[in-house]
């Protein structure tokens, strides 16, 4: 439905910034050994991951809903690589951070947090492009 698609758009920013701003917070919060800024990464962390799940639902509907997708095929193939990957690797992170409570747990979940940026930045870069270059559900 194409009210999936124009929604899709509107919500991808909460688990885009929210995982940015946690992820910068606790990195940065944890090397300066500020508890109060690393529990504030955590926070939006934890709190961008739950919204990963309905954006994912939202961008599937949303993409059922496109046709001639020849032209943009290899943006909308490389974002969903990298929703896969995110999501992936956030999975990974949260379980070791409530699992492997240990120095290899959180050497793996900070390893994890920095992979999970990259990722979701580059998400939303291919995300972009389908919206803003090839304007992918735009019209109408
Ligand atoms: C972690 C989950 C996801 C994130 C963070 C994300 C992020 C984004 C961003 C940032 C945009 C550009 C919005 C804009 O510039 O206004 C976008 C567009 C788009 N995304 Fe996603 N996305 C996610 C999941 C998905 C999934 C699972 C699909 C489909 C299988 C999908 C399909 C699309 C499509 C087709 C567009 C173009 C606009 C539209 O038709 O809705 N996305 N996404």
């Amino acid at each position: 439905m194409i009210f999936f698609a124009k929604l899709h758009p509107l919500i991808v920013h909460f688990p885009v910034a929210l995982l940015t701003s946690g992820v910068v917070f606790e990195i940065y919060g944890s090397l300066k050994k500020d508890e109060v800024v690393e529990t504030a990464g955590r926070f939006n962390t934890r709190l961008g991951f739950g919204c990963i799940f309905p954006v994912l639902i939202v961008g599937f509907l949303g993409m059922l809903s496109l046709d001639n997708t020849e032209k943009f095929k290899d943006f909308l193939s490389g974002h969903m690589r990298f929703v896969f990957l995110t999501t992936g690797v956030f999975i990974i992170a949260m379980v070791f951070s409530r699992y492997v409570r240990n120095p290899f747990g959180r050497a793996v979940y900070f390893l994890a947090l920095i992979a999970g940026l990259v990722c979701v930045l580059n998400t939303g870069y291919y995300g972009g492009e389908l919206v803003h270059r090839f304007g992918v559900s735009t019209t109408q």
